[in-house]
């Protein structure tokens, strides 16, 4: 038996924060409570007063594995959510082969343990023709059933009406949406490409990628989920207008429930200028304003989760004109520091992150044992450090795609210490490549 006591930390769990002691032994929450004394444990961790949190489970990341792994792989990408304070991950179909059977769910999960440094889980993905694959999916082998209900990267556009009806209604499991309405989108391009030709301005990816595309697509999955019950899950929602979609409450009430990424709540239209396709991204990154309503949003309880879409690409790829660039950023490794500067701004609490990026994801997708510090549950946790700030510097970046969005800034804080299993992972700004995560267990 292996033991590991975390001492004089400020525990950041359902809710309070407390000064205690963790104490874990072979992987799993021991004892959590106040001065649980050195002499329990064979290492103990001073935390000097850190905050300790559950560890990050992020609902949403692209890894690029199988098939496009010049722009990831699990191994480095799971390295940098780590390094990010991020202990399980929910991985998306749109790789090669597409993950939208039994076989390539399972292909993944062996790679994932064999190369994973994070715990992990795969959707299975929706097409135009694998209604029987969802229909008899059984419910505890993948987080959930991603349906692009949007055209993104990757070839997996769900637009047949029909099929639509038949993944809502007989879904054995939750649900998630990437919304944006595709022919909305299509007629925007066209007007845009008139317009300038190839050379579409970044700042124009907004106007192509609609709030309007966005609030047709989102309204028909709610329209959908009322009609037939489906738990659905509202992926990265980026527009003040789709909020009206949704409704606030106790997530045990609800049927469906909403996420937005780190980078909508950081970003706005403005940047464009900038950080050019760096930025771009889909759904788009929209008005400060659309900003502002969405982080009100999630402190306010209608939106549920903060998740990443971490989606790399290369520097390269990001190099090219508008309708070439492809869409997406790499954030794992920054997504909790952007989310502390909230924190330090006033506008989300410790006790609300905790919530929307550990408790509420467990609970909403009924992952077993993890989300929060509780006796017997496993040891994913993450060591805070609200002093100490973390400049993003492409020597320290674990993706290995190479760069970040968040190049030039420099967050106030920083991630101390990551605990996988109770194994430490990520500490001294190093990751462990000997750490192995786990297959996410699900209790439905
Ligand atoms: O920006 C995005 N990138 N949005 C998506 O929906 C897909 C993702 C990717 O896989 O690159």
């Amino acid at each position: 038996m292996t033991s590991l006591l975390i001492a004089n930390a400020r525990v950041v769990n359902e809710d309070r924060i407390q000064e205690q002691d963790v104490l874990i032994k072979d992987g799993r929450i021991d004892q959590v409570g106040a001065d649980l004394g050195s002499h329990s444990a064979d290492r103990v961790l001073d935390a000097e007063g850190r905050y300790l949190l559950p560890g990050m489970i992020d609902d949403q990341v692209h890894f690029r594995e199988p098939g496009l792994t010049h722009k990831g792989e699990i191994a480095t990408e799971s390295a940098a959510a780590v390094a990010g304070g991020i202990t399980s991950y929910f991985e998306m179909p749109n790789v090669n082969p597409l993950t939208i059977n039994r076989a390539a769910l399972e292909d993944k999960y062996q790679r994932a343990a064999a190369k994973s440094m994070a715990n992990f889980a795969f959707y299975l993905g929706a097409s135009n023709d694998n209604l029987e694959d969802i229909k008899t999916l059984d419910p505890t082998s993948a987080c959930g059933i991603k349906v692009f209900m949007g055209a993104s990267t990757g070839n997996m556009l769900v637009d047949n009406p029909e099929i639509l009806e038949g993944i809502f209604a007989n879904a054995p499991t939750i649900v998630v949406t990437h919304c944006e309405d595709t022919p909305m989108i299509q007629a925007n391009e066209a007007r845009y490409r008139q317009q300038y030709g190839e050379d579409v301005p970044m700042a124009c990816h907004p106007l192509i990628r609609s709030a309007e595309a966005c609030y047709q697509s989102s309204s028909l999955a709610v329209s959908l989920a009322n009609r037939f019950g489906t738990r659905l899950h509202i992926l990265h929602l980026t527009t003040e207008k789709e909020l009206s979609l949704l409704q606030a409450g106790p997530l045990a009430q609800k049927q469906i429930t909403a996420e937005a990424c780190v980078h909508h709540l950081f970003f706005s239209e403005e940047d464009y200028e900038r950080k050019g396709a760096l930025i771009k991204c889909n759904p788009a990154i929209k008005k400060a304003s659309d900003r502002e309503a969405l982080l009100n949003a999630v402190r306010d309880d209608l939106i549920d989760v903060v998740a990443t879409d971490h989606a790399p690409h290369t520097w390269e790829e990001k190099q090219n004109s508008y309708f070439k660039a492809p869409a997406g950023l790499p954030l794992v490794q920054h997504a909790l520091v952007s989310l502390l500067e909230h924190y330090h701004a006033g506008r989300l609490s410790l006790e609300q992150i905790v919530r929307k990026t550990s408790h509420n994801v467990a609970d909403l997708f009924q992952v077993a044992e993890r989300g929060y510090i509780r006796e017997g549950y496993w040891a994913d946790l993450t060591l805070v450090d609200l002093s100490t700030p973390t400049v993003v510097d492409q020597q320290t970046l674990y993706s290995k795609c190479g760069w970040s969005p968040f190049a030039g800034y420099l967050f106030k804080s920083s991630i101390h210490t990551t605990i996988v299993n109770g194994a430490v992972a990520f500490a001294d700004g190093r990751v462990n490549p000997e750490i192995r995560g786990k297959r996410l267990t699900f209790e439905r």
